[in-house]
């Protein structure tokens, strides 16, 4: 099975899965590709020697991004940190073969505003006594799909924003690879 992992800024995931599937006879991480161009994922593939792709959300839109995949005969689109809606036309194009880490239990803190660091704010802010991870698939209604995954921790009281992120990362990092070759080499 080709991935193609989709990434917008540093790429820790990206990274993982990257270590992870290395020297896997079944699946290949294929294509690193990025809306920015100084996305420091794009150092990481190129340390894993995978293939990288750089994109404006114009040329996503414009189904560059899609044509791309489809040249590359990607079976599988892994969203790793990545901060654009996908078109409904690329959710479309890989139904149920679309998957993205959400570092907040979904169906909670959901939503395209609730990114990276705000989200672990959102949380704080709350008094949550728990975060953790969602793991799902991608359909045309984004946070919506499928969960296949959730995994929890601790919120404690004096936990800043950045502690808690941290702890999501950690989480993230245990879970999104292995969770990625259960579902690819499940199908
Ligand atoms: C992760 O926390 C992910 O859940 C969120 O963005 C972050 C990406 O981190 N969507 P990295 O780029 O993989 O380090």
């Amino acid at each position: 099975k080709r991935l193609a992992i989709l990434a917008s800024g540093s790429g820790s995931n990206a990274e993982k899965i990257m270590e992870y599937f290395q020297g896997s006879k079944t699946v290949e991480i294929a294509l690193v590709a990025s809306n920015k161009v100084d996305a420091f994922v794009l150092e990481r593939a190129k340390k894993f020697d995978v293939p990288t792709f750089t994109f404006s959300r114009k040329e996503m839109d414009a189904g560059i991004l899609q044509a791309k995949l489809k040249e590359e005969k990607i079976d599988w689109v892994i969203l790793a940190g990545f901060l654009l809606k996908i078109p409904v036309e690329l959710t479309r194009a890989f139904p149920d073969r679309m998957v993205n880490i959400h570092p907040a239990l979904l169906p909670k803190y959901g939503g395209k505003g609730m990114y990276g660091m705000n989200v672990h704010e959102a949380v704080k802010t709350a008094g949550e006594k728990e975060t953790g991870i969602t793991i799902h698939l991608v359909n045309e209604n984004y946070d919506e799909g499928r969960i296949v995954f959730q995994a929890t921790t601790a919120v404690g009281i004096d936990d800043s924003p950045e502690d808690i992120a941290q702890k999501i990362h950690k989480l993230e990092h245990a879970h999104f690879p292995r969770v990625i070759a259960e579902l690819v080499e499940g199908e």
